[in-house]
């Protein structure tokens, strides 16, 4: 039976950058997704940018564009890092839309008419400089028990204290500077008081986890008490959001149409299907169909376990008593860390998608750590990044690729890139796998579900390895063996491709263009590579190197990239020039051509003993004798890389004496707040020692 399944992943905060923390998720989810849908189950995976909130309207304020101007560089941004980890969602939306508007106006409407709106008149921290009410996260003070300065308004990271922002000592807004006053407000609130029998029976109802059910529980009390209070879903001007319905100048907050955004990202994917169904046979997306109560459809959230509180409570009775469906599941997972540890921007493993793209390059290493360390519970997961490079080159290149790429090449050469038929007891065990595999990913135990596949890829190499084709190619007369071991091999290789493909989208995009074959689904297990001809075998991934890992955390280390600019000379020259320019002061041809630019080749380059930031570089620039030059790229460039390089150097600043010994002349380096320092490269048929004018 083909089910209809609407998937999501939590909603990424539209003020900052995707990093491997949050790709856990992403990555999760899209894996599941891609999974159901070569099962032939119809799968929409929709998702969006979570855009309303101080904090945005704050950091938009300070980077001097409107919120609207940051949420949309912000979703170019995460649609290209989504796009780059191969996570396909079939809409990518935005929660400041007209959908989103309309919608959670109406289930506002629809809460209220359903008597479970109230207001109250609630005592808040107002700033009076920026004439604003503090969210608890703006306000900071001296910790009411152990009198540490500067902490939060709800809770005391020295002491770990909780309390309430009307209990710091000494409070002053984060925002101003400015001593907060106590103010009184109207708040509109959603009675989730109310709504305990029911969400004890929801929570109860297999729709959670065992783990985050009895979490739950604990929230929501035992039959007969009730622990919930209601929820606050208003805030006051100034806030980038939206109005509420009937009530000037106050605004949803953020957390009430976070979630509805869900709805909306759907609703705009039913409009752009419609579009597209338009003068067609088939019918374009039904929204209803999906959200109305009592759908036949399934609908899963993916979350953190951070934002269950939001997803098994306020979601839920949100729907249930605004007249929708809810939620068929809602799968937690853990947090990641980063070598045993939280992720920490000092030790450089505070680490964006972006900075792993530039690094490492491959998405998919990623994606099959991930994989392999997720089992479907709340649990942290670990990226250890030594585990991760030896992992990534065992397992994918030594084992999987392996396979074809030991055998490939005789049947282009022997058999003029024809396959026979294959048969082989290995083989007949990959096809009952298909099962319990099918069943692990279901589950969303991809762990299970890569042990079974490496057990099967373990048997694979094992019949080669006893097969030894390289042993009977050369001996003409076995050419019937050959091919029948070469094309047993690779129908092997295309049994555990399906396996691997919601986990290895691109890599499975390679085979199937090398083995000549349709899109693979999971149903293409029982039928076996025809005879066919197939196309010239080309290597498919390559050795992850633990030098790029490592250029990767130095380069997200925050201390050395706040000390980014290649050199101390280099920083004040170029404020120096910045000013110069604003002030309209230019500098003649005559004074630039002071400058003599020289292009460089990198002899040598090395680590200096004592030095953090620098690397002392031999540079041939056509004279007798190289330039010993030390240039501040440590913490961007592995030496053993720069050597034979052309750079461009200052050929005529004046010596300088340095701890190290003496630097003559300067590198040229590109870096600001997104990196660097990069060094720069001329263009190919320039030599060292040309002058660069
Ligand atoms: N905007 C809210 C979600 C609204 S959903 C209606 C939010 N955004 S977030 O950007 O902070 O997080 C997005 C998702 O990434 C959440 O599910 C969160 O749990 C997950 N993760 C963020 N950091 C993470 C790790 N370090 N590890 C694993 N998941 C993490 O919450
Ligand atoms: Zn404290």
């Amino acid at each position: 039976m083909t089910r209809k399944i609407l998937v999501t992943s939590a909603l990424p905060y539209a003020n900052g950058s995707i990093h491997l923390g949050h790709l856990v998720e992403y990555i999760q989810t899209d894996i599941w997704v891609r999974f159901q849908k070569m099962q032939g189950h119809t799968v929409h995976y929709v998702c969006a940018d979570d855009t309303h909130g101080t904090p945005i309207m704050l950091r938009a304020e300070k980077e001097g564009i409107t919120p609207e101007a940051l949420i949309e560089k912000v979703h170019a941004e995460h649609s290209q890092d989504f796009a780059d980890f191969l996570v396909q969602f079939d809409n990518y939306y935005s929660t400041n839309s007209e959908e989103n508007r309309q919608l959670s106006g109406n289930i506002y409407r629809a809460l209220k008419a359903n008597g479970k709106i109230a207001t109250k008149t609630i005592e808040q921290y107002f700033d009076p400089v920026k004439s604003m009410f503090l969210p608890d996260r703006f306000i900071k003070g001296e910790c009411p028990k152990c009198h540490a300065k500067d902490q939060y308004g709800d809770n005391c990271e020295v002491c770990g204290s909780t309390y309430s922002p009307t209990d710091l000592l000494n409070p002053y807004s984060a925002v101003s500077g400015a001593t907060p006053v106590r103010k009184e407000t109207e708040h509109y609130f959603f009675k989730l008081s109310e709504c305990v029998d029911f969400l004890r029976e929801w929570t109860r109802s297999g729709t959670l986890q065992a783990e985050a059910a009895n979490k739950m529980s604990e929230w929501v009390g035992e039959v007969g008490e009730n622990k919930l209070s209601d929820w606050d879903i208003s805030r006051d001007a100034p806030y980038f959001g939206f109005e509420i319905p009937d009530a000037p100048g106050k605004y949803f907050y953020v957390w009430l149409d976070a979630p509805i955004g869900y709805m909306a990202s759907f609703k705009n994917l039913c409009a752009k299907s419609q579009q597209a169904a338009d003068g067609s046979q088939e019918p374009g997306l039904d929204f209803d169909e999906y959200w109305k109560k009592d759908s036949s459809t399934e609908l899963y959230h993916f979350i953190g376990k951070d934002i269950l509180y939001f997803h098994a409570l306020f979601w839920p009775a949100t729907l249930e008593y605004s007249g929708h469906r809810t939620p068929t599941q809602v799968f937690a997972h853990g947090f990641l860390t980063v070598n045993g540890e939280k992720m920490s921007k000092s030790r450089g493993t505070f680490i964006t998608a972006r900075s792993y793209l530039d690094h490492v390059k491959n998405p998919e290493y990623l994606r099959y750590y991930y994989a392999a360390k997720l089992n479907g519970s709340m649990e942290d997961i670990d990226l250890n990044l030594e585990d991760f490079v030896a992992r990534v080159n065992s397992d994918l290149v030594g084992k999987y690729i392996n396979i074809a790429s030991r055998t490939a090449g005789f049947i282009a050469k022997k058999f003029d890139n024809k396959l026979i038929a294959a048969k082989h007891a290995v083989i007949d065990d990959m096809r009952a796998a298909a099962p319990a595999i099918a069943e692990a990913f279901a589950a969303r135990d991809f762990a299970r579900a890569l042990r079974e596949i490496m057990k099967l890829t373990d048997a694979a190499n094992a019949y080669v390895a006893e097969a030894a084709p390289w042993v009977v190619a050369k001996d003409d007369s076995k050419a019937a063996e050959l091919h029948a071991i070469c094309s047993n091999a690779l129908e092997m290789f295309r049994l555990l491709t399906i396996y691997l493909k919601p986990v290895l989208p691109n890599i499975a995009a390679a085979v199937e263009a090398f083995l000549n074959v349709q899109p693979l689904q999971w149903a293409d297990v029982t039928q076996g590579l025809d005879a066919q001809t197939i196309q010239p075998y080309n290597h498919m991934v390559t050795r992850l190197e633990g030098k790029q890992i490592e250029a990767m955390v130095e380069a997200n280390k925050e201390s050395l990239q706040a000390a980014a600019p290649a050199n101390t000379e280099a920083k004040v020259e170029a404020k120096a020039e910045t000013k110069a320019a604003e002030e309209g002061d230019y500098i003649s041809i005559d004074d630039f051509a002071k400058v003599d630019l020289r292009i460089a080749k990198i002899v040598s380059a090395e680590h200096v003993e004592g030095a953090e930031k620098l690397l002392k570089l031999l540079l041939d620039i056509g004279e007798e004798k190289p330039r010993q030059v030390f240039a501040g790229i440590k913490s961007a460039y592995d030496p053993a890389t720069l050597v034979g390089r052309l750079t461009v150097m200052v050929a005529n600043l004046a010596p300088r004496k340095m701890k190290f010994g003496m630097s003559e002349g300067m590198v040229l380096a590109a870096s600001d707040e997104r990196g660097g320092p990069y060094i720069l490269s001329p263009d190919s048929g320039a030599q060292a020692g040309m002058r660069v004018k």
